[in-house]
């Protein structure tokens, strides 16, 4: 009789299991999304300070070692590193059976067959408007053909889930929920839609979308439920809480960070392009893996870099509908 070793656990300071790695490839992107990025543009990081394809793929074997099951590729704009698939079949390689991958869909359609070749099998796909002026507005840039192109590049082949992020923010795209709940309910997609979170304002007067356009998810519901009927809740996986749309192909997903957050289920770590952890989306990173990593350490150090700054993950982040503020948060360059 053979026993194999019990799988890897690490737990938090409050013991919560952390088991679910976002890798933010870069901070570059084609896109200049007005939540996420200031648009006259802000410093990326110099490619020196960026992981290299070594360090990355090293620094994934430690999280894998210390429990890690599910990880998500993300940016800036993931496809915007030539190495990407080399890092999918990497974590495919060392048996992590959930690898997906947050893209803006710019070049799904052009890179989606090798990164399904590489081990890709389903994707999140960032969209917040159908309407091709709007979508320059948001984005900053004339491409919501391509994005659209991408998706329906992931459904032809066969990724699934595929989902759709939709970032609801008044005054510029709250009125076309209706649109979004009848494109989940033609095609087999989760649209998701997310509230809007506060990021870091150290480019004040040029981040221009804030409190003002916040929009709950509580009132993002009532609005979806007057145009579908939606199904009974399914098992909660992540962050989300998601319905099968009744006599449609697709579902509806409501993402709450801000109104209702889920601090206390969080088994999230997250690794920065630059080979920091950040324990918390909206705090500080916590540890700097790159310098040591640089330095000499060894695979134990490292590891234990990431369980000393796991311990110290906070327990919940204080940003509300009425304390919408991030004092950290720069998304493009954690991945959201
Ligand atoms: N609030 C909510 N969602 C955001 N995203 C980026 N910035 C914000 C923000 N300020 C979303 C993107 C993408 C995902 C990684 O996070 O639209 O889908
Ligand atoms: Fe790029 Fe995504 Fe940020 Fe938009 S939200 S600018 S697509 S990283």
């Amino acid at each position: 009789m053979s026993f194999s070793p019990p799988a890897p656990v690490t737990e938090d300071g409050f013991r919560r299991r952390v088991s679910y790695l976002r890798v933010s490839l870069t901070d570059r992107c084609t896109l200049r999304c007005r939540y996420c990025m200031p648009g006259s543009g802000m410093p990326f990081f110099h490619t020196d300070d960026l992981l290299s394809t070594a360090e990355l793929k090293r620094i994934i074997v430690i999280f894998r070692g210390l429990g890690v099951v599910k990880i998500r590729l993300t940016g800036g704009e993931p496809l915007l590193r030539r190495d990407v698939d080399e890092i999918l079949f990497h974590i495919y390689t060392l048996g992590v059976a959930d690898v997906s991958m947050t893209t803006n869909g710019l070049l799904l359609a052009e890179r989606g067959e090798a990164l399904k070749n590489a081990g890709l099998r389903r994707v999140n796909v960032s969209l917040d408007t159908f309407r091709p002026d709007r979508f320059q507005s948001i984005t900053g840039a004339k491409a919501l053909d391509k994005v659209l192109n991408g998706i329906e590049w992931a459904l032809a082949a066969g990724l699934s889930p595929v989902k759709i992020n939709m970032v609801v923010m008044r005054g510029w795209n709250e009125d076309e929920i209706p649109e979004f709940v009848r494109f989940a309910e033609e095609r087999p997609v989760e649209v998701r839609f997310l509230e809007l979170m506060p990021t870091r304002n150290t480019y004040e007067g040029t981040a221009s979308v804030g409190q003002e356009a916040f929009v709950s998810v509580e009132e993002i519901r009532r609005e979806v439920e007057r145009h579908a009927v939606l199904g009974d809740e399914e098992p909660i996986q992540g962050v989300a809480r998601s319905y099968p749309i009744r006599g449609g192909r697709g579902k509806i997903g409501f993402v709450s960070p801000v109104s209702n957050h889920f601090c206390g289920t969080c088994n999230r770590v997250r690794l920065t392009s630059t080979g920091r952890v950040k324990t918390c989306l909206h705090g500080e990173s916590s540890a700097d893996l790159k310098t040591a990593l640089r330095a000499g350490a060894s695979d134990g150090d490292l590891a234990q870099l990431v369980r000393d700054a796991l311990f110290q993950k906070p327990e919940e982040h204080f940003i509300r509908p009425t304390h919408f503020v991030s004092p950290h948060l720069q998304m493009s360059q954690v991945g959201g």
